[in-house]
């Protein structure tokens, strides 16, 4: 196994406040060792131990990996002709889905690897270490299942959203595909996903629809995770919350009640503001969420729909901008944030055990991210040990 060492790091994002200032355990002309696969030590520059490799941070900032809780990579096609009509004023629809469904369909084995594959480098590139995707463009047991096993050569957390909208050969029968969904579907997906998800939504499926498909997927040992009040206000915060889900997602359209319950349980609530960016809809209010209590996670929800973007910088820049977070809370959000709504503690932190997930910036401070929007500041990234760029 052989060890690294960063020296000469201007601005260290630990997310530990024991190792540092503040809840982002901020330290000052700091070093990382790394030894393998994990974090071995994190100090002063001055003290750091000897390693078999050295690189000079010269002054730049250093974070952990963004963790991407929350993305749609296998599917074929995209939807530019729909992002177009939207741009000239036409709403999003949950029925925009359909034309994933059938693209990814028609698509070979090969094709949605090659995707997959693809939006993950890109991602690796722009300082995502860590990255969930989901199921939900094939929407039949075969379809769903070849989706999951495809996710899981490329994705570090798999997600089964066989509940994404009814499947076009179901329209007259939504009861009829919960079935499908909670019994024949689960029974062929399951054993590829960690996660259970429902898009509980109006168009989509309604609060008893997604119960039934949580508790179904519960049973058979998956976590629930719920796309829950993108599109308007509905019962899928408060549905999340009582079923202890990992995470519930978007959190766009809030009542009071819906706050509460969030600040009141463990359901992580993560803001995807490429959703709203991409589908010129109002922002989440993270800064009420955060002010009652709730942590806040952010991610791309990168899909051809919705928001395709896999850029965690960009998503780190709308929510300072956009949802009243501060550049420390957004940073926070897109890297531990998504770590516990994934509920994993190796990852969204660098402190000694950690995974080596390490990234470079070339700027004096995480602020940048916000502060310099659009601009490529990932220099380098070390993914497990590895340095990947
Ligand atoms: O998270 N909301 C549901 N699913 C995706 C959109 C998928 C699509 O439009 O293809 C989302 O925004
Ligand atoms: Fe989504």
């Amino acid at each position: 196994m052989s060890s690294s060492v960063i020296t000469r790091i201007g601005s260290l994002v630990t997310n530990d406040p024991a190792l540092g200032e503040g809840p982002l355990g901020l330290l000052e002309d700091a070093a990382v060792v790394i030894d393998g696969e994990h974090v071995a030590w994190v100090g002063p520059s001055a003290a750091a131990p000897a390693a078999d490799e050295s690189y000079d941070a010269a002054g730049r900032a250093v974070i952990p990996g963004f963790v991407d809780s929350h993305s749609h990579l296998v599917f074929a096609g995209d939807r530019t002709r729909e992002f177009n009509a939207r741009m000239s004023g036409q709403a999003y629809t949950a029925g925009g889905i359909r034309t994933t469904v059938a693209a990814t369909r028609a698509a070979s084995d090969d094709e949605l690897h090659a995707n997959v594959a693809r939006y993950v480098a890109e991602a690796l590139r722009q300082g995502t270490t860590t990255i969930e995707t989901k199921s939900g463009y094939g929407l039949t047991p075969h379809d769903e299942a070849r989706a999951l096993r495809i996710a899981g050569d490329h994705a570090d957390e798999v997600t089964f959203l066989g509940a994404h909208i009814v499947a076009p050969e179901y329209a007259d029968d939504p009861a009829g595909y919960v079935d499908l969904v909670t019994g024949p579907m689960l029974d062929a997906c399951a054993p590829y996903a960690r996660w259970v998800d429902v898009f509980c939504e109006r168009g989509a499926f309604d609060g008893d629809q997604a119960r039934a498909i949580l508790t179904a997927g519960a049973a058979r040992g998956l976590v629930p995770r719920v796309h829950a009040n993108q599109l308007g206000h509905g019962p899928g915060v408060q549905l999340a919350v009582e079923l202890d889900a990992a995470s519930a997602d978007h959190c766009t359209h809030l009542t009071d009640a819906d706050v509460d319950a969030l600040a009141g349980g463990r359901t992580v609530a993560t803001l995807l503001p490429g959703a709203e960016f991409s589908t010129r809809a109002v922002y989440p209010d993270a800064r009420r969420l955060i002010d009652a209590g709730a942590t806040v996670a952010l991610s791309t929800d990168c899909n051809p729909g919705s928001s395709f973007t896999s850029s965690m910088p960009f998503c780190v820049a709308v929510a300072v901008r956009d949802m009243r977070m501060t550049p420390d809370e957004a940073v926070r959000a897109a890297t531990l944030g998504g770590a516990l709504a994934l509920r994993r503690d190796d990852v969204g932190r660098l402190a000694p055990g950690a995974r080596a997930d390490v990234v470079v910036l070339d700027a004096p401070s995480h602020v940048h991210l916000a502060y310099r929007p659009g601009v490529p500041l990932v220099s380098a990234v070390w993914r497990r040990g590895v340095r990947e760029s």
